[in-house]
């Protein structure tokens, strides 16, 4: 992503625009996880990719944290995720 909305937040709804905002911010979060672990896995330099492995730990903290905020504002994501994790559990037998 490297800091462009993939949306134009201009033309989301008011009443949707923080719910746009904290999935925006999971996706941006969830790419940093990606790109500091593919870049981790390419370094031969142990500090560095040291460092970037605990980057992207504190990027997941982050992911959670819009994840939080995003679920107190979106009950229909709430209830989904609840039906989600039950089927999971059904297909795989595991939680
Ligand atoms: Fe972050």
């Amino acid at each position: 992503m490297l800091s462009q909305e993939p949306i134009n937040l201009d033309k989301v709804k008011e009443e949707d625009l923080d719910k746009e905002i904290l999935r925006l911010g999971m996706i941006a979060e969830l790419d940093a996880v990606s790109l500091y672990e593919q870049l981790a896995a390419k370094t031969k330099d142990k500090d560095i990719k040291k460092v970037l492995l605990d980057i992207a730990k504190e990027e997941k903290t982050h992911i959670s944290e819009f994840e939080t905020l995003l679920l107190q504002r979106d009950k229909e994501q709430v209830r989904e995720s609840q039906k989600a994790r039950e089927e999971i559990k059904k297909l795989t037998g595991k939680n």
